[in-house]
């Protein structure tokens, strides 16, 4: 019998001439990767890696990329499937608990979420504490964070049944929240969650049903937003999720580390895209100014970015974007919104950037965020709600990953190291002698 080589990687430091060997950690999937915890131990060397391009945070059973290929897994089970045949609450206990449930599971799991999306009343008043123009997002961190302070005595990171309630809290009461952003937005009434209604048709209620009348949830608009939100659930170690990992690796009050994730998936280069998509196809206005703003993308001194193209880890097009761009054709002709005007500029403007030499060479496909909003539009959610919906769906992801962070023995505190590039050592000089 032939012995197996042993899978390591040799380090040699040229300058010193010490060298190391390293284990190499095999996945399931993926690229293998050399474990260097022991590497400043016995090097004094740190590896420098800004933006995370060739660093593995963690280990993670939960979703796998493979970016080459546009590959996109839940727990094993691809999005395409999962989109077509579960609905979201199924891929959430997916998510949290590693199989789909029975149907029995599947059941006593709705029921948790529900009894959980009635809001404390005294979190109402910090909304009217927000000028009405504030951005829902804005609203989202101040009172998802605020939650911090309503169940401090029920939410031990080191509990498991703890940390069981404190997700299924977030998920249940996420919408409700989002609800009440929106109400408060445009000066309408909160509105109570319904337990008979499904997650999405909840959502959808809450949005959009005053009580002068009465409101039906549209069958077609509450199954697009399940299948969105199947869609945007997990995507592995993405800013927002590594924000709130890092936040909770403190063992900081779990509400607290979400709020962190929600503020990291603002931003304009992750989950903030959808919102500045519809913005940027509003500004373009015409098929006729497509190729200024192509070129504008392709001019280094100029700052625009074409929104909702690129993504770090997929070098080809993303499968959620495929899906959604399908769906997309389907849902607004269902919703009487056939022939948007901004839908075919989309199209258009897809078209146009995938025979260009710039985003070939650099492998920029659409993603997640480039059609999505144009759904959302369609289901009558308003532009700045845009990255309020993607933060409901990622809740379920953010708590996937803090529940097997806290659950990891190798768990530890985050604490990146860094190469300082700043002023030697150096005296004081006290003020009267500074020139
Ligand atoms: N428009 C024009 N050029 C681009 C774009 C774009 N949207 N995206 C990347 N590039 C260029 C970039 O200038 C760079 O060119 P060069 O090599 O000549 O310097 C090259 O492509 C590589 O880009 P990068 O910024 O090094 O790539 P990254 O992995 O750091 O950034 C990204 C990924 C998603 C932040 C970026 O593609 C981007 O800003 N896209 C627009 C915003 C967007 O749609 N974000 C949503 C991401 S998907 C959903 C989510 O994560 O929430």
């Amino acid at each position: 019998m032939t012995e197996r080589k042993q899978d390591t990687v040799t380090i040699i430091d040229n300058s010193t001439g010490r060298e190391m060997t390293l284990p190499v950690v095999t996945p399931v999937h993926g690229p293998r990767a050399f474990d260097i915890r022991g590497l400043y131990r016995e090097m004094g060397l740190l590896s420098y890696d800004p933006g995370f391009m060739s660093t593995a945070s963690c280990r993670s059973s939960i979703t796998f990329i493979d970016g080459n290929q546009g590959i996109l897994l839940y727990r094993g089970y691809p999005v395409e499937v999962l989109a077509e045949k579960s609905t979201y609450l199924e891929v959430a206990y997916l998510l949290l608990y590693g199989e789909l449930p029975t149907a029995e599971e599947l059941e006593s799991f709705k029921d948790r979420i529900v009894h959980h999306s009635m809001i404390h009343e005294s979190v109402k008043t910090f909304f009217s504490g927000f000028h009405h123009d504030a951005h829902p997002m804005a609203i989202l961190v101040g009172v998802v964070g605020s939650l911090s302070a309503f169940y401090h005595d029920s939410a031990d990171p080191h509990d498991p049944v703890e940390r069981d309630l404190t997700a299924h809290r977030l998920i249940g009461k996420i919408i409700t929240i989002a609800g009440a952003s929106y109400k408060h937005s445009i000066g309408e009434p909160f509105v109570y969650p319904n337990n008979a209604l499904s997650y999405c048709g909840n959502l959808l209620n809450m949005l959009f049903s005053v009580p002068a009348e009465p409101y039906q949830v549209d069958p077609v608009a509450e199954r697009a937003l399940d299948m969105l939100f199947i869609l945007h659930a997990d995507h592995e170690q993405n800013a927002s999720t590594s924000t709130v990992r890092l936040a909770g690796s403190s063992d900081a009050n779990p509400y607290a580390a979400v709020t962190a994730g929600i503020a990291s998936l603002w931003g304009p280069a992750h989950g903030g895209a959808n919102e500045k998509v519809l913005n940027m196809l509003e500004e373009i206005g015409d098929e006729s100014n497509i190729q200024k703003f192509i070129d504008r993308a392709k001019d280094r001194n100029d700052p625009f970015r074409l929104m909702g193209f690129g993504h770090r880890v997929y070098k080809t097009h993303d499968p959620r974007a495929k899906i959604i761009r399908e769906m997309c054709h389907e849902v607004l002709e269902k919703l009487g919104h056939a022939g948007d005007p901004l839908f075919d500029l989309a199209l258009r403007l897809e078209e146009i950037a995938l025979r260009d030499e710039y985003f070939l060479e650099r492998n920029l496909y659409p993603n997640v965020d480039f059609y999505s909003g144009l759904i959302y539009r369609a289901l009558g959610i308003p532009t700045q709600m845009f990255t309020v919906m993607f933060a409901i769906a990622r809740t379920v992801g953010w708590l996937a990953h803090w529940l097997e962070m806290m659950s990891e023995p190798e768990h530890r505190i985050s604490r990146p190291r860094q190469v300082y590039v700043g002023a030697e050592r150096r005296e004081y000089v006290p003020l009267e002698a500074r020139r």
